[in-house]
């Protein structure tokens, strides 16, 4: 085959790569960022183990201890890349109404302006002095029907190993591309070019920093950022900014769920996917242990953040978790709120932003009850005891992270890699709320659960940059995900309801959860995390027509008897604690969800409309 040449710089692709297009894109993106050279990754053990071992000569990564920690690392970001930045995240559509007012926008053509063709774009010359490494990867089981390949171009070796854990990366892509295969092209930089003989710091980024995204041309361009969802684009911004428009299109879903597998003590299996913004559960829901009083409920992880959903051959909504590996928050975990995530970090772990042991290992906030004596956190100074409490510096970042491969998972459910999914029973919507939101509500309808994951509100929290508790909208937990307008998305999901009903198939019922409430002395009055399992035995059992509960002004709650207590004490008061809804808080909430509307009015479905007038009229009386 005639390989495109370039000048200066050698394409090295190997002889398996056979896909004309993807090389011309190749060659073009190294001759513009001027790389130095270009690796194409192919995903093999040993390429990963020489990565992680020039990523520890480099300086960015620390071997940890392999008597403790064997076949694991920690990285430490610039203190100043540590999140998400969604004020610089931008959906570049032809036309500024298509984005919709949540979404940044710029028109294409400035962008593509700033960043590729003007005289001083970005990513001309970004990569100088640095390797371009080519990661292919698949979201989904290779060559699964529901699955869709993605190739990134990062100056990053963190990326690429990061993307070997979180994709199916690697060589077999290329063969299922073929010559002329379709895939998301996702151009990544951490814009930090070095000139001849210029020494590199151990995490290089840019104070500059763009996520862009052009729908219409499904194409990802990453400019600044070396951290998490910023620089991992198969993430959050394939799997949900360019996903999301792709099941507008063609007729299915890409949500901020993760998917996890019940099996009762009779042996029945449920699948549920569940909804709660960036830090407000998802994996340790995902990983749940059943309280002692569940004798024989087994919860199995299929994924933790994201559910591709598509309509199977009998009508119903089967999901897929294109994902391989977690991305999840450390702190917070620990062997008594999510063991099975404690298990899965036995090994083969990148750690990043958590602090480092005297003898080599990890630690963060609530891993242990005893706080160790000296620690070096996540910006690599002396911490004690004594200094927190002076200066309240924290150990490891609040948005510090571990990546793992999900067959590290001992509770990973055995349909995990199933290329044709599983499918749904519920879906769980949830905020992060201290008030006025109730411990579990059912929607009485489809249209009623939109609404509900709609107006759904949560505190902001550190996986975003700037997130400091302030609640915020945040429906479906797609606020910073949704690739197109957020009116349009609420219709393509009234409009899957009613797909699933003209079918004749049975709708997965929809729920709302709030684990967060606090009391007066500022503490969660719920305990969460396995006793979680209490309330997920009850919306099952409303599955089956089981349960009861009581109507109130916007769904179904159970009532005190209604859960069970085994084990756990829990009084009326508490319970009430969690589910009161007081009438004052609710006007002020329905305020919050008007702005909302009023802000998506050009597009917003009149359905959303017509039930929040008749909570209003309940309200009213
Ligand atoms: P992303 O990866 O950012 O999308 O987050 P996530 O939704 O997977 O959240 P995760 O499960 O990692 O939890 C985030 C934080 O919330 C951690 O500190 C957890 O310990 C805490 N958390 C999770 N579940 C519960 C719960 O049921 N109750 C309480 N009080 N805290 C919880
Ligand atoms: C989130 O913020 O929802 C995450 C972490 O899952 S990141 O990959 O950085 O987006
Ligand atoms: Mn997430």
């Amino acid at each position: 085959m005639n390989v495109p040449r370039m000048e200066g710089v050698r394409l090295n692709a190997p002889a398996y790569v056979k896909h004309r297009r993807l090389l011309e894109w190749v060659a073009r993106m190294a001759a513009l960022t001027e790389a130095q050279d270009v690796y194409w990754c192919d995903g093999s053990q040993a390429e990963y183990d020489r990565l992680c071992q020039h990523l520890v000569d480099a300086g960015t990564f620390k071997r940890l201890n392999p008597a403790l920690r064997p076949n694991s690392y920690l990285a430490l970001s610039d203190p100043s890349d540590v999140a998400r930045v969604e004020n610089r995240t931008f959906i570049c559509s032809q036309r500024k109404d298509d984005a919709g007012p949540t979404n940044n926008w710029v028109d294409p053509h400035e962008m593509r302006s700033l960043l590729e063709t003007g005289e001083r774009a970005l990513f001309k010359g970004c990569m100088r002095g640095r390797t371009m490494y080519v990661v292919p990867f698949s979201m989904g089981p290779i060559g699964s029907p529901i699955a869709h390949i993605g190739v990134e171009l990062s100056d990053s070796a963190y990326v690429a190993v990061n993307m070997r854990i979180m994709t199916r990366m690697g060589r077999a892509v290329f063969d299922v591309l073929g010559s002329d295969g379709e895939f998301v092209p996702c151009v990544h930089s951490v814009g930090a070019p070095l000139a001849p003989g210029q020494r590199d710091v151990a995490w290089p980024s840019n104070a500059t920093k763009y996520i862009v995204h052009y729908p219409e041309t499904r194409e990802i361009w990453s400019y600044g950022s070396g951290y998490g969802g910023n620089a991992l684009l198969g993430k959050k911004c394939f799997a949900l900014r360019i996903a999301s428009t792709m099941g507008r299109d063609q007729g299915w879903l890409a949500e901020h769920m993760l998917i996890l597998g019940v099996t009762s003590p009779t042996g029945k299996k449920y699948h549920v996917a569940a909804a709660f913004p960036s830090a407000c559960g998802k994996t340790n829901f995902a990983m749940l242990v059943p309280p002692k009083a569940f004798a024989g409920w087994k919860v199995t992880t299929i994924g933790d953040d994201i559910a591709w959903i598509k309509p199977g051959k009998d009508g119903r909504l089967v999901a897929i978790n294109p994902e391989s590996g977690y991305f999840g928050v450390a702190p917070g975990t620990n062997e008594k709120t999510n063991p099975n995530c404690m298990a899965s970090l036995k090994r083969d772990v990148i750690f990043t932003n958590v602090a480092l042991t005297d003898d080599g290992d990890v630690w963060w906030e609530g891993m242990t009850d005893t706080v160790p004596a000296h620690l070096t956190d996540w910006q690599g100074h002396d911490w004690t005891p004594a200094i927190a409490k002076e200066t309240g510096a924290k150990a490891a970042h609040p948005n510090s992270r571990f990546t793992v491969a999900a067959t590290n998972n001992p509770a990973l459910d055995p349909e995990w890699d199933n290329p044709a999914g599983v499918a749904i029973d519920a879906f769980i919507f949830g905020g992060r709320r201290s008030t006025t939101v109730p411990l579990v509500t059912e929607a009485r309808s489809w249209h009623e659960g939109v609404y509900m994951a709609a107006t759904m509100g949560s505190e902001t929290t550190a996986a975003m940059a700037g997130g400091n508790g302030a609640v915020r909208r945040d429906p479906f937990a797609m606020l910073p995900f949704t690739g197109y307008h957020m009116g349009d998305y609420f219709n393509h999901w009234l409009a899957t309801g009613a797909r699933l009903q003209a079918a004749g198939v049975k709708q997965p019922r929809i729920f709302c959860v709030n684990w967060f409430r606090k009391g007066a002395d500022g503490k969660f009055v719920w305990p969460g995390y396995g006793d979680n399992m209490r309330v997920l035995k009850w919306m099952l059992d409303r599955v089956e027509g089981r349960a009861a509960g009581v109507e109130h002004l916007f769904g179904i709650s159970p009532r005190y008897e209604d859960l069970n207590w085994d084990g756990l004490p829990f009084s009326l008061e508490q319970f009430a604690a969690v589910t009161s809804i007081d009438h004052a808080a609710w006007k002020q909430e329905l305020q919050l969800h008007d702005e909302l509307f009023q802000q998506l009015a050009a597009r917003l479905p009149s359905q959303l409309r017509t039930t929040k007038e008749q909570i209003e009229r309940k309200l009213a009386r």
